[in-house]
């Protein structure tokens, strides 16, 4: 490639990414697979011949926000000969509808597809390429990874797919069948990182502790703990799914010194009926039954949890389930959403998206009041304690403020003259509020 690309010639990209943790990590593969084909990453789109957006389709509004944000983008076409594409989820759900509503769009391809991409400089004038093609197999092996901000985090994809079929929920449509990366790639890919310096590493994956490695009989307990053996200071992983949470996989957990005691528990609803009409495949009674073995298992644990508010079958009564769950699990924070139909799902088809708009309105306002206030009981219950954070940000309040991320991910602001971003340091916390955690460096 390198000699049809001679260093004037070299194409500029520009992409831009919306949605998960997961989108992150691919904008950063799409990186290294254009950089291996000779391309320039740039930071805006104005000189760049190819703009993608990586996207997201989970609920209406990512979609409609992208919409707009092509449509502006398209002004760029004026001035020069620029090629503009949507990648990714929204790609895969809104296929051929998607070139109908936006007809200047060159290029549309699903998530697993991105190997072509390359392909696209060959594009004639005006000529479109649209594929979303699925590949059960596809896990990208042998991309050289790109992270372009040198931040002290990285994201290491484990798994892709879902084969959960939660009826509200686009995902399995959009990324397909679930399929896991073998032990020894992610093993490998973490220990590169830990010799580049990095300090914390993010599995992922759409149900993440469902990783397994059937030929080994090995599950996802093992799985961290073969991670935790390479010695990066910190583990987390994302998103899981309640069920998965086995005893080998909670031992570990509490085991591995670096895997941090901070965990994320989608419930989705507290009301069994509308559990069961979700598919969660848990009563409320099942999830309360794992709320109570993660806290006796893990001290310290940190909960966080995903709900919808206004799935079709909410009665105020099953809402009101929802309310009590969430205080009931007492949760350190939350990702509060309200019903979204997404066209291709079983919710869509099925059922009457019956709960009015005001109405879905007024039950997210109730659900992020008593989130707020549970958020802000465990920020002050932190007043006076000593923490270890990895500071992995530069704070926007001021000269010398670096954040830094606990073991149970609540972020704290410290002042400090000091070089600290990626160090791990000591902190004693000084002030909780709503919506900020203070410390003061002790070491
Ligand atoms: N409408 C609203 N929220 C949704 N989520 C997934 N699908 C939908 C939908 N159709 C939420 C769930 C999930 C999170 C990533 O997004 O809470 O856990």
């Amino acid at each position: 490639m390198a000699d049809t690309h001679q260093s004037d010639l070299r194409h500029t990209v520009y992409i831009e990414t919306y949605g998960c943790q997961m989108n992150v990590r691919d904008s950063e593969m799409l990186c290294g697979i254009f950089r291996q084909a000779g391309c320039d990453i740039i930071d805006t789109p104005e000189k760049a011949d190819l703009i993608l957006l990586n996207t997201c389709a989970v609920r209406e509004r990512a979609e409609q926000r992208v919409i707009g944000r092509v449509t502006q983008l398209f002004s760029l076409k004026k001035q020069s000969s620029v090629r503009i594409g949507i990648v990714g989820c929204m790609a895969q759900h809104l296929k051929d509808a998607l070139l109908e509503s936006l007809p200047g769009l060159d290029f549309i391809l699903g998530p697993d597809t991105y190997r072509t991409l390359p392909e696209l400089f060959d594009l004639d004038p005006g000529e479109h390429r649209a594929d979303w093609s699925t590949n059960r197999d596809e896990l990208y092996e042998g991309i050289p990874s790109w992270r372009r901000d040198g931040s002290p985090v990285a994201f290491v994809t484990v798994m892709r797919g879902c084969d959960m079929m939660c009826t509200f929920c686009v995902v399995p449509h959009t990324r397909g069948r679930e399929r896991c990366r073998s032990w020894r790639d992610i093993v490998a890919e973490v220990t590169q990182l830990a010799e580049e310096g990095v300090m914390e590493v993010v599995l992922l994956g759409q149900t993440v502790n469902a990783w397994r490695e059937e030929k080994e009989k090995m599950g996802f307990g093992d799985l961290l703990r073969k991670v935790s053996a390479t010695g990066i200071p910190r583990i987390r992983f994302t998103s899981p799914h309640p069920l998965y949470y086995g005893e080998e996989e909670l031992k570990a957990i509490a085991e591995c010194e670096n895997v941090c005691e901070s965990i994320h528990l989608p419930v989705q609803a507290g009301n069994t009926d509308v559990l069961k009409k979700m598919n969660r495949r848990y009563t409320r009674e099942e999830y309360l039954g794992i709320v109570r073995t993660i806290r006796q298992s893990i001290p310290h644990v940190t909960l966080s949890t995903d709900i919808i508010v206004g799935f079709p079958g909410e009665t105020e009564s099953r809402f009101e389930d929802t309310l009590s769950l969430i205080a009931e699990c007492s949760f350190d924070s939350g990702y509060l959403f309200k019903y979204s139909p997404r066209s291709g799902t079983r919710a869509e088809r099925e059922f009457e998206d019956d709960v009015p708009a005001e109405e879905k309105q007024r039950r997210l306002e109730q659900v992020i009041e008593l989130q707020t206030e549970l958020t802000r009981r465990s920020q002050q219950a932190m007043i006076g304690g000593q923490y270890e954070i990895l500071v992995d940000g530069i704070g926007d309040r001021g000269p010398n403020q670096w954040t830094g991320r606990t073991r149970g991910n609540r972020t704290v602001v410290i002042e400090s003259e000091k070089e600290l971003m990626g160090r791990l340091v000591k902190v004693i916390i000084e002030e909780a509020g709503t919506w900020t955690v203070r410390g003061r460096l002790i070491e």
